[in-house]
């Protein structure tokens, strides 16, 4: 499943950060190219959640030798542009201004232009929302994206797995994402609720 196109990773503003961040981890364990663009609100939302200190993680990611990070207004990075093939992007935490400008076609930072041209190119864009309740909007702008074939992959628990902490949940939710963006065929046996022991 490794074509050597890499994978775009994105945090913005809202809770779930640790999310992004194992999702990165588990893509370079798994020998994928990452390029990580994080919002400003993103950094906010990371600091607040007392991750491990970002300057420190971006040096471990660095280190690996398969991970690009870009500011949020660089216009001039390749995942600006269409002609520069990636497998595919994620947004991990998606907060809904994010979400919202997406939908309408505003591209005004990095993320939301990257975010633009899987849509155009046709390529895996997976949103990873946080908002509860959704309001009639946020439904709508998930509903249009959806419909061009976004992939809305809200992060539910695995209730039926019976979960014993927090940790449990995240683990369960990077392995299906992991499906939903190709890198991996399916689940491992212990997360199919047919399969399990
Ligand atoms: C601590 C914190 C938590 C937040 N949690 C959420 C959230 O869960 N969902 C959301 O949509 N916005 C959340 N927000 C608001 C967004 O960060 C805000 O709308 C921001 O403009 C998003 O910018 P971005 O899309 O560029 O990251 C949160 C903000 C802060 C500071």
């Amino acid at each position: 499943m490794n074509s050597d196109n890499p994978i775009i990773v994105s945090i913005t503003g809202a809770s779930g950060v640790i999310l992004g961040y194992k999702i990165i981890d588990e893509l370079i364990e798994k020998n994928e190219k990452v390029l990580f663009v994080c919002s400003s609100a993103g950094r906010m939302v990371w600091k607040d959640e007392k991750l491990p200190s970002f300057g420190e993680t971006i040096e471990k990611w660095d280190s690996s030798g398969r991970f690009k990070m870009y500011s949020n207004g660089d216009f001039y990075s390749p995942i600006a542009s269409g002609g520069f093939k990636s497998k595919a992007m994620i947004i991990i935490p998606a907060s809904m201004n994010t979400i919202s400008s997406i939908s309408n076609g505003i591209t005004d930072n990095l993320i939301k232009r990257a975010a633009d041209v899987m849509i155009k190119e046709k390529r895996e864009l997976v949103l990873v929302p946080r908002e509860t309740p959704l309001n009639a909007l946020h439904l709508k702008n998930m509903t249009k994206l959806a419909q061009l074939g976004v992939k809305i992959f809200p992060p539910n628990p695995p209730y039926y797995l019976f979960p014993k902490n927090i940790d449990d949940i995240n683990d369960f939710i990077v392995q299906k994402l992991m499906v939903a963006i190709g890198v991996q065929d399916k689940l491992p046996s212990n997360y199919i609720y047919n399969e399990k022991e």
